[in-house]
């Protein structure tokens, strides 16, 4: 069966979080966009709620959805946000930012009374890091953020973290997220500690955000082949 369909299923399952009046905090990627479509429906048949995206794109699909939009800054509450995982581990530690939109999706994540997070099986694992790592950094002195980087994960117990500059389709410019930053990949094979990569990370001046999400997901759906595995914690 395909990710596509277990991403489906994730994403209706993840509409039973939802309720009249709420507003959402709405994710990006794949398994976010059929979760925004399925949104927009409900919406058609008198669901009132209102969104908070985490990238340009997902405000783009949004509004092809008809999903109402509210200013991040007239947001009161956010009751829960929905949003998709590149990793997902046992505790609920997430990856996230395979599709740039870290900084945003941890901000509003943050600001959340719930995280849902939907994924296909393919994203469940036993240990973080089998996905390179996304880390946001200012472009100003990228490079010397990215040695840090470095001996960050070092430090954190990665023992050959590799910390490329991610680049834009063609290959050859730097990819430049909706904030402005670049994103660094870093392929570590495994994170063994990931809140003491967390904590390391996080003291580098020139890091804008890091794509670990320790403590954010309260619910974790996962999408199979006939149906949605909702797991609480
Ligand atoms: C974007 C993300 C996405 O949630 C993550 O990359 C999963 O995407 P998809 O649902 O397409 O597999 O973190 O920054």
């Amino acid at each position: 069966m395909s990710a596509e369909r277990q991403k489906a299923h994730a994403a209706a399952a993840a509409l039973e979080y939802v309720e009249h009046g709420m507003t959402l905090g709405l994710g990006s990627g794949s398994t976010a966009e059929i979760f925004l479509r399925l949104l927009g429906e409900r919406v058609k048949e008198g669901l009132d709620v209102k969104g908070v995206p985490t990238s340009q794109r997902t405000a783009e699909v949004a509004h092809e959805a008809g999903v109402p939009l509210i200013e991040v800054d007239h947001v009161d509450q956010i009751a829960v946000t929905v949003d998709g995982a590149d990793e997902v581990d046992g505790r609920f530690q997430l990856i996230k930012g395979g599709g740039a939109c870290l900084l945003r999706e941890k901000i509003i994540a943050n600001a959340s009374d719930l995280m849902v997070v939907m994924v296909d099986e393919s994203k469940l694992v036993d240990t973080l890091g089998r996905f390179p790592l996304p880390v946001e950094v200012d472009r100003f002195g990228f490079s010397i953020t990215a040695r840090q980087v470095y001996e960050a994960l070092k430090r954190a117990g990665v023992k050959s973290p590799d910390v490329q500059l991610r680049r834009k389709g063609d290959g050859l410019d730097p990819l430049i997220t909706d904030g402005g930053h670049y994103i660094l990949d870093c392929a570590c094979g495994a994170i063994p500690d990931a809140r003491l990569a967390d904590q390391h990370l996080k003291a580098i001046p020139g890091l804008v955000e890091h794509g670990l999400f320790i403590g954010l997901a309260r619910v974790v759906i996962v999408g199979e082949d006939m149906e949605a595995r909702v797991m609480e914690l």
